[in-house]
């Protein structure tokens, strides 16, 4: 980290206290100068007094921010708390906090501290975003290449008419693989932005999964894997039909990707006190302890997960749709040896 103030004393009672708890510290004594110390290489934490001669602290926070990535953490030191305006202007600058002179050593390291959990945390989180969207532009990537190339296929003229409707067949599937999973994109951000609302109608459970059955069924027999519906089918629910059935589909396109073939799929449907409970269980290898709480973040995959391809957005929208009803989503072991996801809704 760099410390940068005028006063040679101030700068080395804090080189003193930060480098005791463990701290790598170089110093600065004006603005310029710290800002050649973090061309040099830059540093995670910048501890940073506001008033200087020269280039003053907000003007140094200012270049920071300007940096690629953003820069360092910045703490901002000011005499008293006297200058609200000075401190107005850091903040808006992005200070990431605003300490008072003089301060107990012991507050000034643990204030350190606080501040650099943060930017290291943040860093993680932003590395791990980047990650995501390079996947995600991944998922779509490959389909359009496809597409491009099918399209080529349709046109050359010696085509026969079987050939001519697999490649249709095949352009339609890629076609709605991406807009499913635009679709996935564009839900789990109106979730971020709480800006995802729902709809409850009085219903029923049979009614919310009827598409369900029909767009599952053959894939499970494709894949020779059991797939049975079973439990109150019958039973009133008040919900927004067509999200919670996004919900369970989600849980049933997990349940059965991650089934291996001849398993066994079950989604049972019950009541609980004053709730409705949408299990689905299934024989597949079900998740690990460690991940079940880390699959519901957003682009979040289990190791099976990140093999099967996907991109890590089902149980987000899942948990959505459930919170968004005042419900919730919980997983656990099923009595068929694999996983038990259920989604349960308040329902009278
Ligand atoms: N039935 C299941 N059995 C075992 N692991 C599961 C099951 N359902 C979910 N998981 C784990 O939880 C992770 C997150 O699931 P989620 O549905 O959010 O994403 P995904 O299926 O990987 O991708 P997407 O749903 O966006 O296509 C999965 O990657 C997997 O590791
Ligand atoms: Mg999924």
């Amino acid at each position: 980290m760099l410390v940068v103030d005028d006063f040679a004393d101030t700068v080395a009672l804090y080189e003193a206290l930060l480098s005791d708890d463990g701290h790598r510290v170089r110093t600065a004594a004006s603005g310029s100068e710290a800002l050649l110390r973090v061309d040099e290489r830059e540093p995670e934490l910048v501890l940073l007094d506001v008033s200087m001669p020269g280039m003053d602290g907000v003007e140094v926070l200012r270049r920071l921010r300007a940096r690629r990535g953003g820069g360092p953490a910045v703490l901002m030191l000011t005499a008293a708390r006297r200058d609200p305006i000075a401190i107005e202007a850091g903040l808006r600058e992005g200070a990431d906090a605003y300490l008072t002179k003089p301060i107990e050593g012991r507050e000034l390291v643990a204030r350190v501290r606080a501040a650099l959990d943060t930017f290291r945390l943040k860093r993680i989180i932003e590395t791990q975003r980047r990650d995501h969207i390079a996947m995600l532009v991944h998922d779509l990537r490959h389909p359009l290449s496809s597409l491009g190339l099918l399209a080529e296929v349709l046109q050359s003229e010696d085509l026969s008419s079987e050939e001519k409707t697999s490649a249709v067949a095949t352009l339609r599937a890629l076609c709605s693989d991406m807009a499913r999973l635009v679709d996935g994109v564009l839900v789990a951000s109106r979730l971020e932005a709480g800006l995802f609302t729902v709809e409850p109608r009085a219903t029923t459970v049979r009614l919310v999964l009827a598409p369900t059955i029909t767009v599952f069924s053959p894939i499970a027999t494709r894949r020779k894997i059991a797939l049975a519906f079973d439990g109150e089918l019958d039973r009133p629910v008040f919900a927004d039909a067509v999200k919670l059935r996004q919900a369970i589909d989600n849980l049933v396109a997990n349940a059965l990707k991650f089934t291996p073939r001849s398993g066994r799929v079950r989604v049972r449907v019950s009541s609980e006190a004053g709730a409705v409970k949408f299990e689905v269980s299934d024989s597949g290898p079900g998740v690990p302890t460690l991940e079940r709480t880390s699959i519901f973040d957003r682009y979040a995959q289990g190791n099976r997960g990140r093999a099967a391809g996907g991109s890590g957005l089902g149980l987000a929208i899942a948990r959505g749709i459930a919170e968004a009803h005042g419900g919730s989503i919980a997983v656990g072991e099923s009595e068929l040896g694999g996983a038990r996801f259920s989604v349960t809704v308040p329902s009278p």
